[in-house]
């Protein structure tokens, strides 16, 4: 499949061994939603009802299949168009901006748990997360 990458090969390994460095943490996914939520109330009113125990499930799940969309690989490229679609227009209605809330949220996060959060590791969160990004943002 490495001819498939669209991500360099090196790059995935680094983002997951971070992340996965960093889901070893328990405080990692509360932080996480400490932070996206405190970045508008529009995304901390949306998260209001939510039963945060199964939401941290579904955002590991979510991470390793972006990580698996950015090798190219069909199983996290159709996560990701699902996300779109629940995520999109007609469902919850997602505003693109909120986008970017998400990730630098998520960045800000590793970079608090990560001893060495260096600008080529943060290179390598900001790609495969771009890049997942990007596709469900084209396909809402
Ligand atoms: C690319 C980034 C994101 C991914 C991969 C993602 C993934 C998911 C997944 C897998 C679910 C479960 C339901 C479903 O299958 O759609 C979900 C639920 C949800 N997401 Fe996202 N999401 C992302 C970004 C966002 C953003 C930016 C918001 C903005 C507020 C958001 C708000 C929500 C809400 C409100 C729910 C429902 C929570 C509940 O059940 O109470 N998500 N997300």
């Amino acid at each position: 499949m490495g001819a498939n990458h669209e991500v360099d090969g090196e790059i995935i390994i680094r983002f997951r061994t971070s992340l996965e460095r960093c889901l070893a943490r328990s405080e990692f996914l509360d932080r996480f939603y400490d932070r996206f939520m405190s970045s508008s109330d529009e995304v901390k009113e949306m998260f209001a009802k939510t039963d945060f125990s199964k939401q941290h499930r579904i955002l590991r799940g979510s991470l390793y299949l972006m990580s698996r969309a950015a090798m190219g690989l069909e199983d996290g490229r159709e996560h990701l168009m699902a996300v779109a679609k629940t995520h999109g227009a007609d469902r919850l209605a997602i505003p693109p901006h909120h986008y970017d809330f998400w990730l630098e949220a998520l960045i800000e996060t590793a970079r608090e748990m990560e001893r060495d959060f260096d600008s080529e590791l943060e290179a390598a969160w900001r790609e495969v997360l771009g890049l997942a990004v990007r596709i469900v943002r084209q396909h809402d």
